[in-house]
């Protein structure tokens, strides 16, 4: 008889327990610390010659799996040291995290689903199947890495970390300095990056037809800004006062890249459906151009564009 009003007490006190415990650390907890495996430590063997396919396609993603790419980028012209640098977006930190619900598409998606996403749009590209030994592969590459990492937690570095909003409205002509006295060196003066004489892409595109289109992540000026500050001048990352790195990214934005996959023909219906907000200059006038009007169609030369080695 005195069983129940016992349970329950003792349930409230190690609930209120709990909660007491649980509270403070739950407000101060870093995100985990997470050290991907060295390189040289993939093993032999059938599984480790996918991994090692996985990372070739991640730092040479033309060479080898130019099907699917519509530029010359590699994956890891922007998840730097080859997916494994935090603040670079690290694949270690992806693999954790995934299936998740993605606003973007508004469903669910596997890893492989957000692996196809890259091909589409950061590498202006078409989606590899499900399937295709080049998701297969770049899975057991990030498999790997991740190993003996927490699931479902997001571990300190993952993704790149987020700017506050700028003192100052990012501004074009500020960011056209920037670009012309940090950048323009290595990615072009035209932003169109550098390529050797072989025509190996050595310094990626920033804009045009040999960069990522409007659909990609990097579209977005706080992304953009994110990446930069944490990452550029090459090897000079955090030297840029987040102002600068903020400007740059708008004059980077501010111009015309391949056009958004999902586009249907009407900007104005692409811009309300998959647009908007003060970080995104698709469909907006910047210096007498339309945004997003003049853009050469997405996939590259898949869609019998070639970008030309400059
Ligand atoms: C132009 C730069 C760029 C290139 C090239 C690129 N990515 Fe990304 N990637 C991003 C950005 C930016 C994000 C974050 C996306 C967002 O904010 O929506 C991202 C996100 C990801 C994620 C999810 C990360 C997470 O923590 O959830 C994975 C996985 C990924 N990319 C893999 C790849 C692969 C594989 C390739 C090559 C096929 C590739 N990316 C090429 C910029 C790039
Ligand atoms: C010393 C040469 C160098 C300088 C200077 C430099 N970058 Fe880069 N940048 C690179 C390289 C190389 C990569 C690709 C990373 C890799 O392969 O490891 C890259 C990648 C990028 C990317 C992602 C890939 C792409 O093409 O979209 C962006 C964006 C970028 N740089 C912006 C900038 C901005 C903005 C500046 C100036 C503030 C700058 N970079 C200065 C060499 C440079």
């Amino acid at each position: 008889m005195t069983l129940k009003p016992f349970c329950t007490q003792l349930a409230g006190t190690l609930i209120g327990a709990a909660i007491f415990a649980l509270q403070p650390a739950q407000a101060a907890a870093p995100a985990p610390q997470f050290t991907p495996p060295p390189a040289d430590t993939i093993p032999d063997g059938p599984f480790g010659d996918a991994v090692r396919r996985g990372q070739d396609i991640f730092l040479h993603t033309e060479k080898f799996a130019g099907n699917y790419t519509g530029n010359s980028l590699n994956c890891s012209s922007c998840h730097m040291d080859a997916g494994r640098q935090a603040g670079a977006s690290p694949l270690w930190a992806a693999y954790v995290l995934y299936p998740a619900y993605r606003s973007k598409n508004g469903h669910v998606n596997t890893l492989a689903e957000r692996l196809q996403g890259c091909f589409q749009f950061s590498m202006n590209g078409k989606m590899p199947p499900a399937d295709s030994d080049a998701i297969v592969d770049l899975e057991s590459y990030m498999y790997w890495m991740a190993q003996g990492a927490p699931t479902g937690v997001k571990l300190a570095g993952q993704g790149f970390p987020k700017l506050a909003e700028p003192a100052q409205p990012a501004d074009y002509v500020r960011g056209q300095k920037v670009f012309e006295q940090q950048c323009a060196l290595c990615h072009g003066a035209q932003g169109q990056g550098q390529h050797d004489a072989t025509g190996r892409m050595v310094f990626p595109a920033l804009w045009g037809d040999d960069s990522f289109n409007w659909g990609a992540g990097m579209h977005s000026i706080s992304t953009a800004a994110a990446f930069i500050h944490a990452n550029m001048p090459l090897s000079r990352g955090g030297s840029l006062s987040e102002q600068q790195a903020w400007d740059v990214a708008y004059f980077m934005n501010a111009h015309e890249r391949p056009q958004d996959p999902r586009y249907t023909g009407d900007l104005q219906a692409t811009t309300k459906d998959h647009h908007g907000g003060k970080h995104d200059l698709y469909g907006q006038k910047i210096n007498g151009i339309v945004l997003g009007a003049g853009s050469t169609p997405s996939g590259g030369r898949l869609s019998g564009h070639d970008p030309k080695p400059m």
